[in-house]
């Protein structure tokens, strides 16, 4: 095989394993549907493992709070398996995108942090995905 073909089969091989994992996306069944709590003041188990925990830190020197967001409340802590974990965490400040987590299973589990100036912010809303059980929200007023 002279160095262009090589190059060539080289090309080949990576088409067929972008093709690959595509389908493998297509074929993992992602839930993207918005999930309420049936009674907001009293989660049933399932909306526990699910709601998004939102904890304001300490202020940093340079005027960013940290603020954490882990999945599962309660005690109850998501799972992180390969056919179900939380996929994505996002945090708003009031109704504007902080910032955006995306997450793999097993290696990582339900949580994340982000520093954020929230001088004038009344507002946290995080939301989250899970692969199996669709999008969770919870807010926070501060
Ligand atoms: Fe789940």
């Amino acid at each position: 095989m002279n160095r262009r073909e090589a190059i060539k089969v080289a090309g080949i091989v990576a088409m067929v394993a972008a093709v690959g994992a595509e389908a493998k996306m297509a074929e993992t069944n992602m839930n993207r549907m918005e999930m309420k709590p049936k009674d907001p003041k009293k989660l049933e188990k399932g909306e526990l493992k699910h709601t998004p925990l939102i904890t304001v830190k300490e202020k940093d020197a340079n005027g960013y709070t940290q603020v954490e967001i882990t999945i599962g409340q309660g005690g109850i802590i998501h799972p992180s398996t390969p056919d179900h974990w939380i996929d994505f965490i996002e945090l708003y400040a009031d109704g504007k995108l902080v910032g955006k987590s995306t997450l793999e299973p097993e290696i990582s589990r339900g949580a994340t942090a982000f520093s954020v100036k929230l001088d004038s912010v009344k507002e946290l809303k995080a939301r989250s995905g899970c692969n199996l059980h669709g999008i969770w929200t919870s807010t926070k007023k501060i």
